[in-house]
């Protein structure tokens, strides 16, 4: 049985459900698989997973594009993202330029998914799946990544495989092609990509080559199945970890910062919690949406008379996941208010919030940051105060805010803002891009604090702002 699967290279017959591409298929070997024989992740197990879809049409070429976000695994996340931008920006600019005729008789498109092929401990395995009709990159072709959670680092197929046995690498791989075009492939190096490499549940090593790599002007996608105790030998650290995930997963993922939930753990990665005061306004849709888009939760310090008046938008911030706090009634100094003025204007405030949203907020931000031992002493909750003042609501300027957010953030700021600026919210996709990219985890108030915020937080729990 080893031997055999030692030798069979199982052409693989593609068809789409999206439309054209790799219909034809000429069977080269008397055994052909039909299934894909490497291990799958459900998608479902990764707790907090999300998926980004999008899909749209450039002249008459359509395109579709999914790629997954996952929780505490930003630089995988990215690194997806990033490959399907490229691919996408490449396939319009061809439309763009070719006017997007029909290619055979048939509408072009692009078609991008993925699946795990490894998803436990501290390993993932994305493999992309693209079909595209017309331009560069015709045909059905499949891309592996992998991400090393101990470094926290995305690596390529071939880090799968010991550095030093990448020739005895090859040379089994080249076995396994026997009877395809073995000879074309082991003479032409030029067209290896050997960039999609992941495992059966019992430990063999899959090759997958793209349409036309092993054998010109081929056929569906051709797969290499290399027997577990040959590949043995050749892989790296890193590969044998990441075999041990897909033979015995871990019953979780173990990526620090990774909690079930999809919730993040501050004490293990860099974390900052944006807070906007003074809404909801008519401008908080839009900024829920931005927030979205990078996954990131924020704290709304609201007015009360304002959730009156927009008690769906509060709803929605909640239910995306965002914590909303008590800012006071009508935005008054509390400092100026009696000790039962002080709770009755917090307690009707809570009371608005709730009727909104169904929760009951567990901060507050005094109006001004203004408190006093009485305020203090009233409040039914923590006060927050912030670490980084953007002062968006004097400097009505979005590159002024994105750089007085960005410039001084660091793990641990509380960065105010007031969602009532239309400058503010615009800005806010550029903090949450220069801020993604230096590593930062966007997280509500509560969870900077791991859920136990202190009674009087003036700046956020470290390192503390000058
Ligand atoms: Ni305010």
């Amino acid at each position: 049985m080893r031997r055999l699967m030692a030798a069979l290279a199982v052409v693989t017959l593609t068809s789409t459900s999206c439309g054209g591409i790799g219909q034809a298929s000429t069977v080269r070997q008397a055994s052909v698989r039909s299934e894909d024989p490497v291990a799958t992740v459900a998608p479902t197990w990764i707790r907090g997973l999300r998926v980004v879809r999008d899909n749209g049409k450039e002249e008459s070429c359509a395109w579709s594009t999914t790629y997954p976000q996952i929780p505490s695994a930003q630089p995988l996340t990215d690194a997806l993202r990033r490959l399907v931008e490229e691919r996408r920006a490449a396939f319009l600019q061809w439309a763009r330029e070719s006017g997007c005729g029909e290619q055979a008789g048939k509408a072009p498109e692009l078609n991008m998914g993925f699946g795990f092929v490894a998803a436990s401990g501290d390993v993932i395995g994305v493999r992309f799946t693209v079909y595209q009709l017309g331009g560069a990159g015709d045909g059905k072709s499949t891309t592996s990544l992998w991400y090393d959670g101990v470094k926290g680092q995305v690596v390529p197929a071939l880090s799968l495989i010991d550095a030093a046995s990448m020739n005895a690498f090859e040379e089994l791989t080249g076995k396994a092609l026997e009877g395809i075009d073995r000879q074309a492939w082991l003479a032409d190096r030029s067209a290896r990509t050997l960039d999609d490499l992941a495992f059966t549940k019992d430990g063999d090593l899959v090759v997958t080559f793209d349409e036309g790599e092993v054998a010109a002007g081929a056929v569906g996608q051709a797969q290499a199945v290399l027997p577990r105790a040959e590949v043995e030998p050749l892989l790296s650290d890193f590969g044998r970890r990441a075999r041990a995930q897909v033979m015995r997963p871990a019953d979780r993922m173990a990526l620090p910062g990774y909690t079930a939930d999809g919730s993040v753990d501050c004490r293990q990665v860099k974390c900052v919690a944006l807070t906007f005061d003074d809404g909801p306004s008519p401008y908080t849709p839009r900024l829920l949406q931005y927030l979205a888009r990078y996954r990131a939760r924020a704290t709304f310090f609201v007015v009360g008379q304002n959730v009156i008046a927009r008690p769906g938008v509060v709803r929605g911030a909640v239910r995306a996941g965002h914590e909303v706090g008590n800012h006071s009634w009508s935005h008054r100094d509390l400092t100026g208010l009696s000790a039962r003025g002080v709770r009755a204007d917090l307690a009707r405030t809570d009371q608005a919030i709730r009727k909104a949203t169904g929760v009951t907020p567990t901060l507050v931000r005094p109006p001004y940051g203004a408190f006093d031992r009485v305020v203090r002493r009233q409040s039914p909750h923590p006060l927050v105060l912030w670490s980084v003042d953007t002062l968006d609501w004097l400097y009505r300027n979005s590159g002024h805010v994105t750089r007085a957010a960005v410039g001084p953030a660091r793990p641990g700021s509380i960065i105010l803002f007031h969602d009532i600026r239309p400058t503010t919210v615009a800005a806010i996709p550029h903090v949450l891009k220069r801020l993604a990219k230096r590593g930062f985890h966007f997280v509500t108030v509560s969870e900077l604090y791991g859920g136990h915020p202190p009674a009087l937080a003036i700046h956020g729990p470290s390192p503390r702002h000058p």
